[in-house]
């Protein structure tokens, strides 16, 4: 197994600090969680699985699988449905995320996933762990901030969005 990280956490460290987090979770359970739901994965356009699950502040782990449509753009990635799954528990507060698939290599969020993760990450004032394995075993360790460079400045509020969507609404 080669790992690569390129892991520098802003604010939360799950990996190395359970002081800092007050969350005891192995990365092996997390990455189980995603490996165990990819089978089922609703992918009839590409037929191609993806597992995904979110660790939560308060030690709880979330599960998700890629859901497709026959209306393409309704697709929804592994990453947002584990999140949308530990909304609906109330749980908000993500420390990690774990991606899995069957690409030999490790596959990391998309951009779209990245967007989405950013949005908790910055409710919650912390940084996000990513951890991606193939099914080589070889797994990426990294952060949202490595990642995800741009996306709304931290200040945006929902008024600013609410203004450049106000042509909608006329
Ligand atoms: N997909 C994910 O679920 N997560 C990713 O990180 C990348 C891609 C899904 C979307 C679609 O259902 C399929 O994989 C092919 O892109």
């Amino acid at each position: 197994m080669v790992v690569i990280s390129t892991v520098t956490m802003h604010g939360n460290d799950p990996l190395s600090s359970k002081e800092s987090t007050g969350v005891q979770w192995d990365v092996e359970k997390l990455i189980l969680a995603a490996r165990n739901v990819k089978h089922r994965a609703s992918v009839p356009l590409s037929r191609f699985r993806v597992g995904a699950a979110v660790l939560t502040k308060s030690g709880k782990i979330f599960e998700g699988c890629n859901t497709e449509c026959l209306i393409p753009v309704l697709g929804v990635c592994a990453e947002r449905n584990a999140i949308n799954h530990a909304l609906i528990h109330g749980e908000n507060d993500f420390l990690a995320v774990a991606v899995v698939s069957d690409l030999h290599a490790a596959l990391l969020p998309c951009g779209t996933c990245l967007q989405y993760i950013q949005e908790f990450a910055r409710q919650n004032g912390g940084d996000i762990l990513i951890i991606a394995e193939g099914s080589s075993g070889d797994r990426m360790v990294t952060s949202l901030d490595e990642l995800f460079k741009g996306g709304f400045p931290p200040d945006t509020s929902v008024r600013d969005i609410q203004e450049s969507f106000r042509w909608t609404l006329e």
